[in-house]
């Protein structure tokens, strides 16, 4: 037995404000019919101005934390490529909202991957005795940075955001984070991104909104979460049949359809919550965790896999068999 990161608790929340495929038709030249088919998106929440990351981290925090019956952490991470200002973290001010002030917090980014990199950190730490727990939190807030003019990156993006506590553990007990594939390809960097607003273009007309090169995209997002599924299932000794619950980036209904077939897994056995809220960024995994979880989909000591493909490019999984907890979380 070994110590390890254990998953002691759950929760998810989205802002109240939902947007349908029919609201953006009416602004865009698209339809219901071809976001459903495209994408398998039905409709996304959306923040109101003065509604920010922080905000949609601290809820998913505060639920975590019940969900695990504990007000205290040592350590809070943020996974989110929407912080709340360039400069500093949002981190910091998530704990300080969950009374955790004095605590370490930092942020992850990843973009559609920062949820397993942010995991990955704080197995790392708690593996390390550097902490004994860790409030983890993806959110993102894609509205705030999509062109509202763009139809190809607008009708996909939703806001949210998940969070779990781990807890120190045994690597042999449920919610024991196991079997880590971290990846990555800087080559990629255009294909999704935000060019202008860091260190490297200054210049006043650089684009400041978010792009992404779809079609490019989804082959490699296919490509890539199948390998890194793979990696993580052979690292602990499983086989695709051993899986109950894939728990995979929501990125695309078709994306997770052809990850289905390529690991010859059924469909079935795929978490989908893309038609309620769309692509949330580094707050779809844990998203779709509490939706499964709070549906019954994802029952104690299944066998599951989380996987992500995001901006980088980047692209990681781990494998764990679910604990006996309730997660926290309203649809
Ligand atoms: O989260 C990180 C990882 N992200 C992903 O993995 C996303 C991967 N990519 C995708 O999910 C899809 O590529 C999109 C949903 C973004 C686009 O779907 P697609 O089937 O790949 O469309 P496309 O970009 O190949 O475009 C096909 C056509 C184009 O028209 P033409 O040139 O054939 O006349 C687009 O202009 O569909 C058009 N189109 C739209 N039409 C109506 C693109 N967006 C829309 C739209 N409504 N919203």
């Amino acid at each position: 037995m070994g110590r390890s990161a254990v998953v002691a608790g759950l929760g998810a929340w989205t802002p109240p404000r939902v947007v349908t495929n029919d609201m953006l038709a009416a602004e865009l030249d698209t339809s219901d019919e071809w976001i459903r088919t495209r994408t398998g998106i039905d409709r996304r929440h959306v923040v109101d101005p003065g509604t920010s990351t922080g905000h949609l981290a601290t809820e998913a925090g505060r639920r975590a934390l019940e969900s695990a019956g504990t007000a205290r952490v040592d350590l809070v991470v943020l996974a989110t490529s929407t912080p709340d200002r360039p400069c500093p973290a949002t981190a910091p001010v998530v704990a300080a909202r969950l009374g955790l002030a004095g605590v370490g917090a930092f942020d992850v980014a990843a973009v559609c991957t920062g949820f397993v990199y942010a995991l990955a950190t704080a197995a790392g730490l708690i593996g390390t005795s550097v902490a004994d727990s860790v409030l983890v939190i993806g959110a993102d807030t894609f509205s705030t940075i999509t062109d509202p003019a763009d139809r190809t990156t607008r009708v996909v993006f939703g806001d949210g955001a998940g969070a779990v506590v781990l807890r120190a553990g045994d690597d042999e007990q449920p919610g024991a984070l196991r079997g880590f594939d971290l990846g990555s390809d800087g080559n990629g960097v255009d294909l999704i991104t935000v060019a202008a607003g860091g260190s490297e273009h200054r210049e006043a007309d650089a684009d400041g909104w978010f792009r992404m090169a779809g079609a490019q995209v989804f082959a490699q997002a296919v490509r890539r979460m199948s390998e890194s599924v793979r990696t993580s299932l052979t690292r602990v000794g499983w086989t695709g049949d051993d899986v109950d619950l894939v728990v995979p980036h929501q990125a695309n209904v078709r994306i997770l359809d052809a990850c289905a077939r390529d690991l010859g897994i059924p469909t079935e056995r795929v978490a989908k919550n893309i038609d309620r809220v769309g692509n949330t960024v580094a707050g779809s995994i844990p998203l779709a965790l509490a939706d499964a979880a709070t549906r019954g989909v994802l029952k104690p000591d299944a066998r599951v896999v989380l996987t992500g493909f995001g901006g980088g490019l980047t692209w990681g999984s781990t494998a764990l068999t679910w604990p006996d907890i309730t997660a926290a979380y309203d649809d």
